[in-house]
């Protein structure tokens, strides 16, 4: 663990403080050990619903089920000490009803001790956030590109490239901040549009694909660690290649094996066995006294 990790919990008040001073930093984790590695770097971390693509191999976000998220958000809430949790609200969770946004927050928030949720979508989601922050639960916005609505927006291409797009991605941010969310990601938009949205609003935007105007950057782990497919997209900068270490440690144990390498001496039990006590006598065994 690093030395860095100072015991105090990030808050949502202390991200809110953020806006248009040091970025934000923030990335997804989806497990225990993860979360305990990347806890002293970064301010926040993300339970995102990419985990459906990421570790389960879906080919989209929708099959995440809220069991899924709240088994992930406890996992990465135990070992996290320091960053503020935020798990995502998974699709078909929220949308129906403020009242069951509310209902399937509440359970996100109890079970799995997060600090806030994050769903996706702008205007036509303003009365659910707002519905949701009056009863105590914080929530994370989500605009532009917005994965949970690949099937409407016919694609994972940016978004923003003409005015009437960029037009509703600006309300939408707007939208989202109005009805108290206390910060917006911005997916997938142009660089002046996500550099004008950060400016007309008074919470800060994470950017992910959204260039550097925004007020801090989340990526997506396994995307940074070269951990996720082949397909890098060209907003990930990748700090590590892990891919290419685990298939490299595999292949060495399994040539270690067959070669009868592995196990070695060191790696096994003692083969000494310390001789067994003799038992007393029992009283049936006939001790006979003199
Ligand atoms: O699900 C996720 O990981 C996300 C981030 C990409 C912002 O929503």
């Amino acid at each position: 663990m690093s030395t860095t990790t100072t015991g105090k919990r990030i808050t949502v008040p202390d991200l809110i403080a953020r806006k248009a001073a040091t970025p934000i930093t923030a990335l997804t984790a989806y497990s225990a050990p993860m979360a305990r590695r990347l806890d002293p770097y970064v301010d926040v971390l993300l339970v995102g619903d990419s985990v459906g693509m990421v570790l389960y191999g879906f080919d989209s976000t929708l099959p995440v089920t809220l069991e899924m998220m709240i088994a992930h958000g406890a996992a990465v809430v135990r070992g996290a000490t320091r960053a503020c949790v935020v798990v995502d609200l998974p699709f078909g969770s929220y949308q129906a009803s403020p009242p069951v946004a509310f209902a399937n927050a509440a359970r996100v928030m109890a079970e799995t001790g997060c600090a806030a949720v994050k769903l996706e979508g702008g205007a036509a989601m303003a009365e659910t956030i707002r519905f949701l922050t009056d009863r105590g639960i914080p929530v994370m916005g989500h605009v532009g590109l917005t994965p949970q609505a690949v099937n409407v927006l016919g694609g994972y291409r940016a978004r923003g490239r003409d005015e009437a797009e960029s037009a509703r991605i600006t309300a939408d941010a707007k939208a989202v901040a109005q009805a108290g969310a206390f910060t917006v990601v911005l997916e997938g938009v142009i660089e002046s549009l996500a550099r004008d949205i950060t400016a007309a609003l008074v919470i800060p935007t994470i950017g992910i694909g959204a260039s550097p105007a925004c007020d801090g950057q989340i990526l997506v782990s396994d995307d940074l660690l070269g951990l996720f497919g082949t397909f890098t997209p060209r907003f990930v900068k990748r700090y590590a290649e892990l891919g290419p270490m685990i298939e490299a440690a595999a292949r060495a144990f399994a040539a270690d094996v067959q070669a009868r390498r592995f196990p070695g001496p060191e790696h096994c039990v003692s083969t000494a066995i310390a001789p067994a006590t003799p038992a007393p006598p029992t009283p049936e065994q006939g001790i006979s006294t003199p």
